[in-house]
Parts: structure tokens; C-alpha cells; sequence
């Protein structure tokens, strides 16, 4: 692996499954993992074993038809999680125990009613009970964000020396800020001892919006995997969108950091997570919302029509959209209006347009959105089409 490469794992089936409402049977999660691994994704978290039968049924039948993937199965620090997860990754061609414990003095106190020693001693032998069954240990520190790093610091340096091979450092309650989120990442780099043995991963919510920052902080301080879903789904206000790291890295090549993503699959994967789940993805997502590459204000409308740059920063080709849109509404302008009114036939002149584009506001003014039909109508009723049609 060169290390510029950021491993992508997906956990849309697992954190992104925990949506309220939201349940996938077997089925549509099989279906949802094979395209996860046509995208390119390097782990597919897919599910919690123990959590369930039905749980447990998928993360089997996923491993059985994940050709290329890394399956992974959550598990607590808990023996029988991990007997049963090893059980559900039995197929996997390449499988990984995803096991840990909170961290966070929170987490300690209220959760566990434990001590900090003790919890070291229960994620170590979970480690170990872990790497019984697969090579491929990955061990999460719960609620890493609100840890102190001091001692989150000795917790990894336990695991890597019970053999964790990657670092889950979750900001669980999505509160880190992105230079707060990036320090610990980099504080964990220069004080683990063995870290060089390890990757970092960074997993993190998204309760104040900063889930996607707080990733690619993480990123560039030295992480080497992502935690994230599609959509962005997950508990509460969800998880690190994956269509936004894996665009972020790829919009900005001076960073250095790249992934084994087929972008241009990101929409189609987008419409059938949603649309599996029964979770709309609201009009203005970045990257996959219906809005993310339409325009309808007339400056920026014109501007796009010269060329699409100078409001795009995306070719919408590259994730799967075939086109930019350009909306008329009322706030459109006369490049817009013959600009679709060249797409469904007719070529004005200049004259033709002033003419049109009065009637098209007065139209625009009662209806939000003029659709094709609308502008066939505008047209068709206007004093210069015959004009038009003789031409
Ligand atoms: O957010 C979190 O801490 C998690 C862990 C279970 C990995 O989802
Ligand atoms: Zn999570």
C-alpha cells in the first residue's frame, strides 16, 4: 500500500443501519455489499453478529459473495460477541474482528463503573481472544473524541502489542473540532509506541455538522482509513458522508492522499441506499443531492452556460450524474431560457427571446418550477411563433 492510498470503510451497513426506522433484510444488504465492492470500498463493516440472528444471517451471507472487500463484524469486548462474529465471518475471503470498549472517562464511569487500568486489561484480552480467530483485528476506543489523549495513548500501545492491526479513534458524540480531531490523530502518531505497526482510522458523527472536516483532518495528520456511509447515514445525525471524503481527496490531488473509489458510481449508489431504506437524501447533499448540480439563479445560470467552471467545482460526470441542470424559475435569465429552449427545439434570435422571455417571467411569477411542456406552452402562445416554426 503507498502511503498516499486512504482506505475507505464502509459501514452503511452496520452505524448507517442504526437510522431509526431504518431496517434492510438480508437481501437488500446483500445487494447493497455487492455494489459497495464494485465501488471499490476496501472494508465492509456488515453488522453487528451478536446483535441479532437476523444480524448475523447477513454478515454471513455477505461473506460468502464479497469478492474483493475486507468483511468486518462488530463486536464488544465481550467473548461470545467475538466467538459469534468469527462464526458469521467464517466465509469471508478476507475478514476482520472490528471489537473495543469506551475510553472516555464518561465512558469508564457511567457505562462500565470501572477504572482506567481495568479497561485496558479488558480491551487487551479482547484483542487477543480476537486474533485467536483472524489476522485482522481492528480495536475502537468509544467516545476516542472526549478521551484524554494521554491515556488514550497507552490504550493503543496495549492493543498493538495484542496485536490490533488498525486504530479506530471514533469521535462517537461528534464533538471534536476539525484542529482538535487532527491534534489527536497526530498526538497518537508521535507518542504510541508501535504505532508504525498500526493504521489510524478516523470514524466520526456528525452531531455538529463537522464529520466530513474532522475525517479529512484526520487524514492529513496521518490516519490512513475513513470510517464512513453512504448518504451519511447513521445514528443521530449520522456518520462521515463517504461520497464527501472520497471527493474531497480527489477535488484536491495537492493533498496527496487518494482511494480505490469508482466515483462515478457514487450517485447510483446514493439512489440505492436511499431508496432501499426508504431515507431521502435531502435536495441540497453535497455530491448526490438532487440540487448538488442544478442552477437557478440567472448570474450563475449564464455563467455556467459560457462554462461550467465557474460554478462548479465537480464535473458531474465524475460521480454519476449525466449533466448539470439549469432550473427556470423567475430568478432566471434570458441565457438560461435559450438555452432550454434550444434543448427542446427551438433556436431564437435575439429579438424572438425578448419577446419569449416577458411571457416566461409572467408564467415563472405563478408557477416556481417551468418544466419542458411549460416552455412548448410560453412559446407556442407567444405573437412571434409562427416566426419561429417558418424559420
Ligand atoms: O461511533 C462509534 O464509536 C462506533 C463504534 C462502535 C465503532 O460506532
Ligand atoms: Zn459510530
Amino acid at each position: 500500500m503507498s502511503d498516499s492510498n486512504v482506505k475507505i470503510f464502509d459501514t452503511t451497513l452496520r452505524d448507517g443501519e442504526q437510522v431509526p426506522g431504518c431496517k434492510l433484510n438480508t437481501e437488500q444488504k446483500v445487494i447493497i455489499a455487492e455494489q459497495l465492492d464494485v465501488l471499490g470500498v476496501d472494508v465492509i463493516e456488515a453488522g453487528f453478529p451478536v446483535s441479532s440472528p437476523g444480524d448475523f444471517k447477513s454478515v454471513e451471507a455477505i461473506s460468502k459473495i464479497v469478492k474483493n472487500a475486507t468483511v468486518c463484524g462488530l463486536t464488544r469486548s465481550v467473548e461470545n460477541d467475538i466467538k459469534v462474529a468469527a462464526e458469521a465471518l467464517t466465509y469471508a475471503k478476507h475478514a476482520r474482528i472490528h471489537t473495543g470498549i469506551g475510553t472516555s472517562d464518561s465512558h469508564i464511569k457511567h457505562k462500565f463503573k470501572s477504572s482506567r487500568e481495568a479497561i485496558i486489561e479488558r480491551a487487551v484480552r479482547a484483542v487477543k481472544y480476537s486474533k485467536s480467530f483472524v489476522e485482522d483485528v481492528e480495536f475502537y476506543a468509544e467516545d476516542a473524541g472526549r478521551t484524554d489523549n494521554e491515556y488514550l495513548a497507552r490504550v493503543c500501545e496495549a492493543v498493538i502489542k495484542a496485536g490490533a492491526t488498525v486504530l479506530n479513534i471514533p469521535d462517537t458524540t461528534g464533538y471534536c473540532l476539525p484542529s482538535e480531531y487532527g491534534a489527536k490523530i497526530k498526538y497518537l502518531k508521535e507518542n504510541v509506541k508501535g504505532i508504525e505497526k498500526a493504521i489510524l482510522s478516523c470514524h466520526c458523527h456528525n452531531d455538529l455538522g463537522l464529520a466530513t472536516a474532522n475525517s479529512i483532518e484526520g487524514v492529513i495528520n496521518g490516519a490512513r482509513q475513513i470510517e464512513c456511509t453512504i448518504n451519511g447515514i447513521g445514528e443521530r445525525a449520522g456518520n462521515t458522508a463517504l461520497e464527501e471524503v472520497v471527493m474531497v481527496l480527489k477535488q484536491h490531488p495537492y493533498l496527496n492522499l487518494d482511494t480505490n473509489i469508482n466515483t462515478s458510481m457514487l450517485y447510483g449508489m446514493s439512489q440505492l441506499v436511499s431508496d432501499s431504506m426508504g431515507i431521502y437524501t435531502q435536495p441540497n447533499k453535497a455530491i448526490v443531492g438532487a440540487n448538488a448540480f442544478a442552477h437557478s439563479s440567472g448570474i450563475h445560470q449564464d455563467g455556467v452556460i459560457k462554462n461550467r467552471e465557474t460554478y462548479e467545482i465537480i464535473n458531474p460526470k465524475d460521480v454519476g450524474v449525466t449533466e448539470s441542470a439549469i432550473v427556470l424559475t423567475a430568478r432566471s435569465g434570458r441565457a438560461a431560457l435559450a438555452y432550454r429552449a434550444k434543448n427542446v427545439g427551438y433556436e431564437l434570435t435575439k429579438i424572438q427571446l425578448d419577446e419569449i422571455y416577458a411571457n416566461f417571467l409572467s408564467f415563472a411569477d405563478k408557477k416556481k418550477e417551468i418544466n419542458d411542456n411549460d416552455i412548448h406552452q410560453i412559446i407556442e402562445t407567444s405573437n412571434v411563433y409562427q416566426q419561429i416554426i417558418s424559420a
